[in-house]
């Protein structure tokens, strides 16, 4: 999207709405940035489900040989399409080699994730031997916390947020009994202020100023998996660190969305899945993050064989030659069924690259805030009209792709109605639906059909 200004998307909707000779909110101009943009073949590379292959959608309302309106790639990516035939390969592999598959083909099950951990670390802004990829998400938050969670009686809290995913808070909460500690004493929960919906960044800075002597670990998201704020990691490692804290997130709705740099932000450990935006199928394989300057002071609490070095790993001695930094994190043989879709999916990702996918995401959420803003801000004239609040922030250095919108119906019956209409996105009770244009395979005219297809079923549901 070089040529268009994507960091102020309702300048460039105006103005390509003027040289179209329509409105910003008319069809054409949807048309018109994806014909103008340059990653658009990247949908190519993934399957879309058809409307009418979901199971909620009503074929009396909606065409169902179309392509269905996939905004939820903040659950669950799309599935890549060369998954498929990579596991077929490492199938057949099996079928017609057996053992010999751990050492033979293009991609030897003994070693196949380390062949696709640099793509993974373009994607989070790390170094190849930073990152591993190995086990899921919540495992990799408890080895990463066993090591770097050393409480002590002056400093034992960890920081995180009031409203973090359930399985960090339990995580957590665990970590801390695990040590001897009490949850109620050693859990600091960040709220937002009242009346307000995110945390504000001065906040978090402030607490971590006035408590960080207490503070053994900062744990917070990357991006929230509610609200879909961006939390500002670079300031928050910087405020952590200089209290003597060590620094760690949970990347799930941020890597393969948001822009990270974790090793130039210097941030201490990370975790993150890879079947939201990194589209590696439910339950794929996660990543571990642990900068490069622990490399030989931060260790594993726990082995398995394969932290061993791969070099004599086999020579099974019983001696451990424990791998530097967090390739020593590891436990267990990977399971190469779980490579094969993260590989083909980490493939697209080094078609392009983040900063060019963050160029279209900023335009493409801006794109779904303005039709939104547009349509659905509370009019005093018209109380009893449905309109929507965006909470998640509108400074788009904010947040990732996501938008989380609180509406004034009950939104139960409303979602209902867009899953009948072919739209696939998430909903949280009591009132918020989460939409999630994701750069790398939704388009324009995705959003500008999931706001027509919106506007059908506030009517509908609200009658
Ligand atoms: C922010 C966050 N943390 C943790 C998890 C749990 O992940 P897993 O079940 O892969 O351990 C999720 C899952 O959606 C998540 O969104």
């Amino acid at each position: 999207m070089d040529k268009f200004d994507t960091s102020n998307p309702r300048e460039t909707l105006e103005r390509v709405a003027a040289a179209l000779g329509c409105r910003p909110t008319a069809p054409q101009v949807a048309a018109y940035l994806d014909e103008h943009d340059e990653l658009r073949h990247l949908r190519e590379s993934f399957l879309l489900p058809k409307v009418a292959d979901l199971p909620p959608s009503d074929l009396s309302l909606v065409d169902g040989s179309q392509d269905c309106i996939y905004l939820v790639g903040n659950s669950l990516g799309l599935q890549p399409k060369m998954a498929r035939a990579y596991l077929s390969e490492e199938l057949e592999k099996w079928a017609k080699m057996g053992v010999h598959g751990h050492t033979e083909g293009s991609r030897p099950w003994a070693w196949a994730e380390n062949n696709i951990e640099e793509m993974m670390a373009n994607v989070v802004g790390a170094k190849p031997e930073e990152v591993a990829l190995m086990n899921g998400l919540t495992v990799n938050l408890h080895l990463l916390l066993l090591s770097f969670y050393q409480p002590t009686a002056a400093r034992h809290r960890i920081l995180l947020e009031d409203k973090a995913f359930p399985s960090d808070h339990y995580a957590v909460e665990s970590q801390i009994r695990l040590r001897g500690f009490d949850p109620q004493q050693s859990m600091l929960l960040l709220s937002p202020r009242p009346g307000e919906d995110t945390l504000r960044t001065e906040d978090i800075l402030e607490v971590i100023e006035k408590e960080g002597d207490t503070i053994a670990v900062v744990m917070f998201s990357g991006v929230q998996y509610y609200t879909g704020q961006l939390f500002n990691m670079a300031a928050i490692t910087e405020a952590g660190q200089r209290k003597g804290c060590y620094v760690g997130f949970d990347c799930a709705h941020a890597a393969g969305n948001a822009e990270l740099k974790l090793h130039d932000w210097g941030v201490d450990f990370a975790c993150w899945c890879s079947y939201k935006y990194i589209n590696s199928g439910a339950g794929g394989l996660a990543g571990a993050f642990v900068h490069e300057k622990h490399k030989h002071t931060i260790k594993p609490a726990l082995l398995g064989w394969w932290g061993h070095d791969l070099k004599t790993r086999f020579h099974m001695t019983n001696v451990l030659e424990l791998q530097s930094g967090v390739s020593g994190f590891r436990l267990s043989n990977q399971p190469i069924l779980l490579v094969c879709p993260l590989q083909a999916s980490l493939e697209v990702f080094n078609m392009t690259n983040m900063q060019a996918l963050r160029r279209k995401s900023l335009l493409l959420t801006g794109y779904l805030e303005y039709l939104v803003q547009h349509y659905y801000t509370k009019d005093p004239a018209r109380p009893d009209k449905p309109h929507v609040h965006i909470i998640t922030p509108s400074d788009p250095q904010q947040r990732g792709c996501q938008l989380s919108l609180s509406f004034s119906v009950p939104i139960r019956r409303l979602f209902q109605e867009l899953e009948k209409r072919g739209v696939s996105l998430d909903m949280r009770e009591p009132s918020v639906l989460r939409v999630a244009p994701v750069p790398l395979y939704n388009s324009f005219t995705d959003v500008h059909r999931f706001i027509q297809a919106l506007g059908e079923a506030l009517t509908t549901s609200s009658q």
